[in-house]
């Protein structure tokens, strides 16, 4: 039952907590995200800048929180990759100062392990195997979750991930950054039928459409074009419309190769994971469908969607309970394939 310290770093959140196994003790988030919206979206060396300021503080902050001593920390741990490269190293140098000091064990985490893990805190009876519909900022996929760094990835989006689609469709009508919670807002007050938008099949070399593999920059790219077709003819832009639309057609796109994905595969529960798992399109849609097919879908809290370090403790803690640490001289990687986790362990 390892009680482990976890450092959040990979984009624009400053996230440190404390977790037991799948119990929270303390979790600290310091977005950057009133720093970055100025410039429309993640400046990596603004994020690195502020990850630096920020860290000592909010390490400070979750000990205290949890009202812990070092002594009963178990390890330490920090995302390692995928994301920034600067804005992760100052998690993984802090995590692996804190445990040279105080000679804990040390871990990297892969980040989606992380997304994966945070059903876990709400869930901790889950058990997999299970689906995980990961999406995120920087990622869109269908995973078989086996068990504790044994993943196959079963669909994956082929271009744009589904939280970058909502923040350059909202870029594209002026907005502001990070477009995702923005529309998710407008949208709950547009007409969801306005507009009829393209889903983005992936067609298959020998005919037909992958069934699990999604496309989102076409989709974006219609929402451009219509956009430019209503001012050309000097029409107003039914915000609300045009997000509602966009929404419903990347929450209908989703839910239908998750519920396939699952049916084919045997798996009786879809956890949902990542910033766009917060989207009130997306819960409806797949809530109502998982229901129709007699299967369970878990959404995390709204505040373990978005990045946190919570969900990362939890995948540490669950690595630590089987003896996996890593060495000190881990590195970060901008990228990494969630297959690939248990290179990062001895
Ligand atoms: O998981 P996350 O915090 O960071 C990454 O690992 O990428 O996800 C951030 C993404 C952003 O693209 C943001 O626009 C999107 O999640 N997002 C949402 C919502 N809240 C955050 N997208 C749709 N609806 C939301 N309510
Ligand atoms: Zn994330």
């Amino acid at each position: 039952m390892a009680t482990v310290l976890a450092i959040e770093t990979s984009c624009d959140e400053t996230a440190v907590a404390i977790v037991n196994n799948r119990l929270l003790r303390s979790s600290i988030i310091a977005s950057q995200i009133p720093v970055h919206s100025r410039y429309g979206g993640v400046v990596p060396e603004v994020a690195s800048r502020q990850h630096l300021e920020t860290i000592n503080e909010a390490i400070a902050q979750a000990m205290e929180q949890a009202q812990l001593d070092w002594g009963e920390i178990d390890g330490i741990a920090a995302t390692c990759a995928p994301g920034l490269v600067g804005a992760l190293l100052v998690g993984l140098t802090a995590a692996k100062t804190l445990a040279m000091l105080h000679n804990k064990p040390f871990l990297g985490v892969h980040h989606l392990e992380g997304h994966i893990y945070a059903t876990y805190l709400s869930e901790p009876k889950l058990e997999p195997p299970f689906l995980s519909l990961l999406v995120s900022g920087g990622h869109t996929s269908l995973i078989y979750v086996n068990d504790c760094g044994d993943y196959k990835t079963l669909g994956e989006t082929r271009d744009d991930a589904a939280g970058e689609a909502f923040d350059k469709v909202a870029r594209l009508l002026q907005l502001g950054y990070p477009g995702g919670p923005i529309i998710d807002r407008l949208a709950q007050q547009g007409n969801p039928q306005a507009f009829s938008l393209p889903e983005g099949k992936v067609s298959l070399p020998s005919g037909g459409y992958h069934p699990y593999d999604a496309s989102f920059s076409g989709l974006k790219t219609a929402v451009l074009r219509l956009v430019q077709q209503l001012e050309k003819q000097q029409q107003p832009v039914p915000v609300k419309d045009v997000a509602a639309s966009f929404q419903d057609t990347v929450a209908r796109s989703l839910t239908k190769r998750a519920i396939a994905c699952a049916l084919n595969y045997g798996l009786d529960t879809i956890a949902v994971g990542g910033g766009v798992a917060a989207n009130s399109g997306l819960r409806q849609h797949l809530q109502t469908a998982a229901a129709a097919h007699n299967l369970r879908v878990l959404f995390p809290p709204l505040k373990f969607c978005t990045d946190n370090a919570a969900m990362i403790g939890c995948a540490a803690a669950d690595h630590l309970n089987r003896g996996h640490t890593s060495p000190l001289t881990l590195s970060v990687q901008s990228r990494l394939g969630l297959t690939d986790v248990m290179q990062l362990y001895h």
